[in-house]
């Protein structure tokens, strides 16, 4: 008995010296430039003294810190200007460490302390949001969470962002969001080290900042009749129907957006999206269009209103500013003095895309205009409106932005170009001197699908998380120092709350942060991904939604000889299986695995799969119905 127990003790001692030399995996996102695993672990004590400067931009880490470290441990955190032994250190450099730059920092975190060293306040608070992601994933509960070993593994790790605009664009306008909901939107972004909101402000659905010298702008501008369904298809709304539905901010709410966002290190990019997508201010001011006339306009509630079928899209309504009209550019005027005044950040981004140019074409008004100034197409006569606002932007001392459409016609001298229609309109920005910043729909739209349309909210694209995470926001053949940076385009046509804005931006949002952040070269897709399974039970203890998209197969099918279908079935994480039935019941690990093209029996109507990893199913069942498949195939 004494010598089994001084085996087991043996064996036990053994089992413990593995445990402490085998270093945890880490998953850190985005991926830090240099990650130095140390042996041992830091273990959070019971109250924690907190060393910082407690100067105001530090002083916001620090709460950042306290804030979240309280509520999820329940430790008393106390923060000092000099306490040199403290288990917790944020040092801003005396003199500036060259390497980490601004927003770079350094964290060593030993068995003994931790410690965050940076250049700027910045710095600071990427430092803490990397310690969070090494804390287990109670860290981001939002109560105290009971019996969790508040431990982080040593490392040292050095690390700075690729790129100063690291952004996400939250579209305010096609569905209000309210205050809460934007700053619960911020709270998850800059857990990934997005620095940048761009508010897709004002669109045909809704005028949402208060404009206090245009006060119809949000009286009548920012409500539409509510409509649920399938966006883009409703019935017209009728006159008896309420104009209730939406919402704005007014200027004590931005200003409160704006500080919330600036204590947590990130701007927000304004955008007033005109000359196109004006219908909510031409309905609040009609004499701002070409075809004034007070009773024709109503705020947009997803009834069709333009035709995007043609190679340029024509407006049904005109949703447009009137270039030819003096009177525009006095409302430009009043708005962007405002803007700018709520808005600290340098920029104003003025949208310029998709303007439907035909009520401009019979406009007279508009050919006096082309006449007298000699612009000799519509791309032109946008072009003179654009360099107009730019002048009216560069007066009130910010730089003016817009979507690529503003290249068309010539760009004004500053211009900076945010390019969405794929990548050319930055690398021809890019190459004439201009700024950019990169959001191609091809890589960075978050309103797209996820996975296959039978399977989400549907709209015309999709976009998987492995292309996401397969962005180079540098094209080729540019000066990179004119790459700004890049973000994700967050459009709400079809996003109804703030779940389902969560859904569509995590987990892409991830890899778009490693995109703008991390080192180039470094992209590795399963390690990305063994990193992202990680993080999905810190968003469940967070709350926040995230979509299991990533596990549904893609479906490919062919027409055999005799008409019935051949699939092919594809899977975007590696390692798992998938299952299948056609007979109409729920397929589960015993039923067949797919591991070639199927053929599907001649009467199926349906193509059930579900996702295994080892015993464990993982993702959700999906249904195809084989009509579907068959009516995407080309003739
Ligand atoms: C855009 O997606 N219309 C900029």
């Amino acid at each position: 008995m004494k010598k089994l127990s001084l085996l087991l003790c043996g064996c036990m001692a053994h089992l413990l010296s593995v445990a402490q030399t085998t270093k945890p995996a880490l998953a850190l996102i985005p991926q830090p430039v240099k990650v130095t695993q140390t042996t041992g672990e830091f273990v959070l004590p019971k109250t924690v003294v907190v060393e910082a400067s407690s100067s105001a931009d530090v002083a916001n880490v620090t709460a950042y810190l306290k804030r979240k470290l309280s509520t999820a441990t329940g430790v008393f955190v106390t923060v000092k200007s000099t306490a040199p032994t403290a288990p917790i250190r944020l040092v801003l450099n005396k003199t500036a460490d060259t390497l980490i730059k601004t927003e770079g920092y350094k964290l060593s975190v030993t068995p003994k302390k931790v410690v965050i060293r940076a250049n700027d306040a910045a710095g600071l608070f990427y430092g803490v949001q990397t310690f969070f992601q090494l804390l287990p994933k109670e860290v981001e509960g939002l109560e105290v969470a009971k019996g969790v070993k508040w431990a982080a593994p040593a490392v040292e790790i050095t690390d700075y962002p690729r790129f100063g605009w690291r952004g996400l664009m939250f579209d305010v306008s096609r569905h209000f969001f309210t205050k809460a909901e934007v700053k619960q939107y911020i709270d998850a972004m800059v857990k990934y080290k997005f620095n940048l909101l761009h508010l897709h402000l004002t669109d045909d659905e809704g005028w949402r900042v208060e404009i206090k010298s245009l006060p119809r702008l949000t009286e009548v501008g920012s409500h539409n009749v509510k409509k649920v369904g399938q966006f883009g298809t409703f019935t017209p709304p009728t006159a008896d129907e309420p104009r209730t539905y939406g919402g704005f901010y007014t200027q004590e709410d931005i200003k409160e957006l704006v500080q919330y966002a600036k204590d947590r290190f990130v701007n927000i990019l304004p955008e007033i999206d005109v000359p196109g997508h004006s219908l909510a201010a031409v309905v609040a001011y009609p004499e701002l269009s070409c075809t004034p006339g007070a009773d024709k306009y109503v705020v947009n509630s997803g009834e069709p209103f333009m035709d995007w079928s043609g190679p340029h899209n024509r407006a049904i309504v005109d949703n447009t500013l009137c270039p030819a009209n003096e009177a525009v550019y006095t409302f430009m005027d009043k708005v962007i003095t405002e803007v700018a005044q709520l808005f600290p950040f340098g920029y104003i981004h003025l949208g310029g895309d998709e303007c439907a140019k035909n009520f401009w074409e019979q406009s007279d008004a508009i050919k006096g205009l082309m006449a007298k100034e000699n612009l000799k197409t519509m791309s032109e006569v946008q072009a003179y409106f654009e360099k107009r606002l730019e002048k009216i932007v560069e007066s009130k001392g910010k730089k003016f932005m817009g979507w690529d459409e503003i290249i068309e016609g010539g760009l004004g001298p500053n211009a900076a170009v945010m390019s969405w229609r794929g990548i050319q309109g930055g690398i021809t920005a890019a190459k004439a001197g201009h700024e950019v910043v990169m959001s191609p729909t091809t890589f960075a739209y978050l309103d797209y699908m996820q996975s296959d349309r039978v399977n989400e909210t549907k709209i015309y694209a999709s976009l998987r998380l492995n292309k996401t995470y397969s962005w180079e926001p540098v094209p080729d053949s540019v000066d990179a120092h004119l790459i700004k940076g890049g973000q994700a385009n967050l459009w709400t046509e079809q996003v109804y709350n703030i779940r389902q804005a969560e859904y569509m931006t995590w987990p892409r949002g991830m890899a778009i942060a490693e995109d703008v952040w991390s080192p180039k070269g470094t992209k590795n897709w399963d390690g990305f991904f063994s990193r992202v399974e990680k993080h999905f039970p810190r968003f469940d203890e967070a709350e926040t939604k995230i979509a299991p998209s990533v596990y549904d197969p893609g479906f490919d099918a062919t027409l055999n000889a005799d008409s019935t279908l051949k699939i092919t079935l594809t899977n975007e994480v590696n390692g798992l299986d998938t299952y299948y039935s056609f007979d109409n019941s729920f397929p589960d690990r015993f039923y067949p695995k797919y591991t070639a093209p199927i053929d599907a029996p001649k009467d199926a109507t349906t193509l059930r799969v579900i996702t295994y990893r080892g015993k464990k199913s993982i993702g959700r069942m999906v249904t195809m119905p084989l009509a579907e498949l068959k009516s995407r195939i080309k003739k």
